[in-house]
């Protein structure tokens, strides 16, 4: 609690004590969300007790604006397990976002589809997730004051935000995906054989990502809406051998769709 109330004196002393009411993380490659917004930037190298970003493809800020007058904060790449983050480092933000006073968190990510039935491009609104990362960022000490030992983990997905999603996507004539994220620790992809388990123990998509976030996140009684942009067709659903730049890619090319979905739903919620 003394570190989150430093984190955000900091903050507030950077924005004038902004305060608000929407946090979204973006994921590999959708930094160009952020291209035609304007507002106060804050490096996370800057910020007291956040952790350190090293992958190629996020930019390492928080940025304060304001959209359809709505008050956004904007993580701009997050914090992963794989590089050695603990669960409790890489969830850190969303506990801060809570203090500030955010209600809605927009969780975004690269994955790789496990079904062939998906395309590289296509935007998964997850409905649900696995936590296959070993791991849960709720382990140790319990804060009552934040949330529950055992929380329920029933509706982690708000059944209302993701009918304004699909609406919104409708409206776009985006052909929105619904499923199931598998998260893993990754960094290594997957092999044939695990991709072909997850699919039968009912993932469409598998990432590294999001899910610790999505676990706070409803600890702390947010409402979660969170996206997948399937950047590959995870291994053996597809020919290809992954890489991290086609990860990159997609990114550049598939996440104006994103960010066009991610706009519209701004404007309505
Ligand atoms: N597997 C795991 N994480 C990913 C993938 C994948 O295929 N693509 C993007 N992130």
């Amino acid at each position: 609690m003394q570190q989150i109330q430093a984190t955000l004196d900091f903050l507030n002393s950077k924005t004038n004590f902004f305060t608000p009411e929407v946090a979204i993380v973006l994921g590999s490659g959708l930094g160009s969300f952020c291209d035609n917004l304007e507002g106060i930037s804050v490096k996370y190298n800057e910020i007291p007790h956040f952790g350190s970003l090293n992958v190629d493809g996020h930019k390492g800020e928080l940025l304060f604006c304001e959209i359809f007058n709505k008050k956004c904060v904007i993580m701009q790449g997050r914090f992963h397990f794989y590089e050695g983050n603990s669960l409790q480092v890489a969830t850190y933000p969303i506990k801060v976002f809570k203090k500030m006073g955010v209600k809605t968190l927009i969780l975004t990510n690269a994955a790789g589809a496990t079904r062939n039935d998906f395309n590289v491009g296509d935007i998964m609104l997850i409905n649900d997730h696995i936590n296959f990362m070993g791991d849960n960022p709720l382990i140790g000490k319990n804060d009552s004051s934040l949330g529950e030992r055992f929380p329920d983990m029933s509706e982690v997905y708000d059944e209302f935000l993701r009918d304004i999603a699909k609406n919104s996507a409708k409206e776009l004539d985006i052909d929105l995906k619904e499923g199931v994220y598998l998260a893993v620790s990754g960094p290594s992809y997957e092999t044939k054989a695990e991709v072909k388990m997850y699919h039968m123990l009912g993932a469409d998509v598998v990432g590294m990502s999001t899910v610790p976030e999505a676990i706070v996140a409803n600890y702390l009684k947010m409402n979660v809406l969170a996206f997948s942009m399937v950047t590959n067709l995870a291994t053996g659903v597809g020919e290809a051998k992954l890489s991290h730049q086609e990860v990159l890619d997609c990114g550049k090319f598939a996440g104006g769709k994103l960010s066009s979905l991610l706009m519209k739903i701004l404007e309505r919620i």
